[in-house]
């Protein structure tokens, strides 16, 4: 029997939404492959389909992500290749997923860059994805399913260069506010650089920290968020540059 694999890398959950509306079009038992903290050498058997979904991070893949995903054989899986982003610019993001898979022994048989709401400026896709979204990914994924059964190859230009964009940390800082702090230790759990020390919550090495929202989104008492003189200065700019809504894009 068939299984759906389901491989993400999503710290503030949005891209585990898309991937989790294109997977319900697939009337198949899933498993899923988180890569926040699944890290472990993996074959995919035969026959199985996987649908791969990373968010945008400065035109790449985050490079955490990339390294575990790298850990994961194909053995020829069908995949559905992802990325999301947060309105401003996929990049190099999509090519280089795609290539991360290839290498990997999947077959990508059809792609997509989807938009989802700004995980660093808030104020960029409210809401997203939205009705409109969630119409148009769900008619992709039934394309999708046409594909696999007729084994077509992904047809498509994907845009994007090699040598991909080079790796960007953002210069921004993560703070912790101690009088929100409830010591539950879920952000400690959840930072995928082990940034945050085990027993001190409330500090973050920002040397290891790849701004990746993890701990922001999983905090229950919203004590950690982005700050500093940068970020304060980028987010009106950043929000007024990309306030247009962009439209996901299918490749098949
Ligand atoms: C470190 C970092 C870098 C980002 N870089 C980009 C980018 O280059 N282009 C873009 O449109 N969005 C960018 N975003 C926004 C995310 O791609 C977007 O919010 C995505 O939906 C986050 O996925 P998640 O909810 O699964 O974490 C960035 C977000 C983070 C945290
Ligand atoms: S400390 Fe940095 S790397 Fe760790 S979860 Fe928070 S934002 Fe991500
Ligand atoms: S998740 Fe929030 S409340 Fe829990 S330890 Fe981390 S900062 Fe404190």
């Amino acid at each position: 029997m068939s299984k759906l694999v389901k491989i993400f890398f999503s710290p503030s959950n949005t891209t585990k939404k898309v991937v989790d509306i294109v997977s319900d079009n697939f009337d198949f038992d899933d498993e899923t492959c988180d890569l926040l903290n699944f890290n472990s050498a993996k074959e995919i058997s035969q026959g199985d389909i996987a649908v791969v979904g990373m968010p945008v991070f400065a035109g790449r893949i985050p490079k955490t992500a990339r390294q575990r995903l790298e850990k994961i054989k194909g053995n020829n899986t069908p995949a559905i290749a992802i990325v999301n982003y947060g309105n401003a610019h996929v990049s190099d993001a999509l090519v280089e997923l795609i290539d991360v898979l290839k290498e990997n022994d999947f077959n990508v048989v059809a792609a997509a860059s989807t938009v989802s709401h700004h995980s660093i400026f808030d104020g960029v896709a409210i809401g997203r994805p939205d009705a409109s979204d969630v119409k148009k990914i769900n008619e992709f994924a039934q394309k999708c399913l046409e594909k696999i059964e007729s084994k077509e190859e992904l047809a498509s230009e994907i845009p994007g260069n090699r040598p991909y964009v080079d790796y960007k940390t953002l210069p921004f800082l993560v703070e912790c506010d101690e009088t929100l702090c409830a010591f539950c230790y879920d952000c400690v759990s959840a930072c995928p650089e082990k940034a945050i020390p085990d027993d001190d919550p409330i500090d973050t090495d920002l040397d290891l920290c790849s701004r990746c929202t993890a701990c922001i989104s999983i905090c229950p008492e919203d004590a950690r968020s982005f700050a500093g003189d940068a970020f304060e200065a980028k987010k009106p700019e950043f929000e007024n540059a990309n306030s247009e809504r962009k439209e996901p894009e299918f490749y098949l």
